[in-house]
């Protein structure tokens, strides 16, 4: 059978760096509280007039085409997992597709919060794996600079802006997806969210004056569910494929909290130096932290590689993938 295989990576992070000090003057928090609660250092920013998603989200498919000697042209599809589009609509990737001259692509924008990555990864591979489509690009990313209220000190320490994309291609080899298991629940979508722009509360001064389109998190609700969701769904994962934490080469996880990621990696039995981690840099950027964690890990993996990459977010939605590295 033909396997969705990821053959390529990038990523872009703006290159703005948002310290922990820096925040310490903006609101009332310190270094040692954020670094102790999140183990975040800093996070990037996108700054200037003019620069939505598509301005992270470019740069990061212009090194996959470069990596693969490939024109923008041979991209049969692009899925975005964000939800910060430059947009309401038209798609980030409509637009993309436009920006990069990728003329014979289709794709569409995906809804699910932090777990966008890996709804869209599983969404590529059955294009792939129909034979449907040859080459599709699978992109998360987010600005949410351009959602967070920097005067709400729980919530705008963990945030930050960046993106990364993969190349899915058939593989015949048996590399690429192998299974995976995806979750939502609708009934935690007041504890993360965005109260209004939407059709239910459309834009008005009302609703800016009560800072009703910034991110409302209830942090410590978040962290319960998330904690037990991702590392349930990353054991139910392995259980089912009979996998157990010696098989797992490396444990890819959303980065929000590191205390969150931790627990996930003791339940499945992973140890320290098999997880990948860059929350400390970059922060939680949505939809971007997986393909940013594979971005920057790229040199280290080697084909057959086991990898867990697994997420939780608002909505809620998590879920798990397990995935042979390709190359
Ligand atoms: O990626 C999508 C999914 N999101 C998540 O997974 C996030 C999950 N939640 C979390 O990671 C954590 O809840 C946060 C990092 C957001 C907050 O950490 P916490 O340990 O849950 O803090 P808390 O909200 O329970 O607040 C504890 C105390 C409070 O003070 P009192 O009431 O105990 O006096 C807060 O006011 O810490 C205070 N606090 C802060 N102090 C210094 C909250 N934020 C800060 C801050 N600096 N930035």
């Amino acid at each position: 059978m033909i396997k969705a295989a990821i053959t390529a990576v990038g990523g872009y992070v703006p290159d703005y760096v948002l310290t922990n000090e820096e925040l310490s003057t903006m609101v009332d928090t310190n270094d040692e509280w954020i670094t102790s609660r999140t183990g975040i250092k800093e996070r990037r920013i996108l700054k200037g007039e003019g620069k939505g998603l598509s301005d992270l989200v470019i740069p990061a498919i212009e090194q996959i085409l470069k990596k693969k000697n490939m024109k923008a042209e041979e991209i049969d599809m692009i899925i975005v997992g964000t939800i910060t589009g430059d947009y309401t609509f038209p798609s980030t990737a409509n637009v993309i597709c436009d920006k990069i001259g990728a003329k014979n692509a289709w794709g569409y924008d995906l809804s699910a919060a932090c777990s966008g990555f890996i709804y869209g990864l599983a969404t590529g591979a059955q294009f792939i794996e129909t034979g449907r489509c040859k080459k599709v690009i699978v992109v998360g990313g987010d600005k949410m600079s351009s959602i967070i209220n920097y005067n709400d000190r729980a919530t705008c320490i963990i945030f930050g802006d960046g993106a990364g994309a993969v190349l899915l291609e058939p593989n015949n080899e048996g590399m690429g997806v192998q299974d995976f298991i995806l979750k939502s629940d609708g009934a935690g979508r007041n504890y993360l969210y965005m109260p209004a722009g939407g059709s239910l509360e459309p834009p008005t001064h009302a609703s800016v004056d009560a800072n009703k389109h910034f991110v409302h998190q209830e942090g410590q609700a978040v962290y319960k569910f998330a904690v037990t969701g991702m590392a349930d769904v990353s054991a139910d994962i392995m259980e089912r494929n009979k996998l157990k934490g010696e098989d797992i080469t490396w444990l890819v996880p959303h980065q929000a909290n590191k205390r969150i990621i931790d627990a996930t990696a003791q339940r499945v039995g992973v140890p320290e130096e098999k997880i990948m981690m860059n929350i400390e840099r970059y922060g939680n950027t949505t939809g971007g932290t997986i393909p940013l964690l594979l971005w920057d890990y790229e040199k280290q993996l080697k084909k057959g590689d086991n990898l867990i990459i697994s997420a939780f977010g608002g909505g809620f939605t998590w879920g798990s993938i397990w995935l042979k590295w390709a190359y």
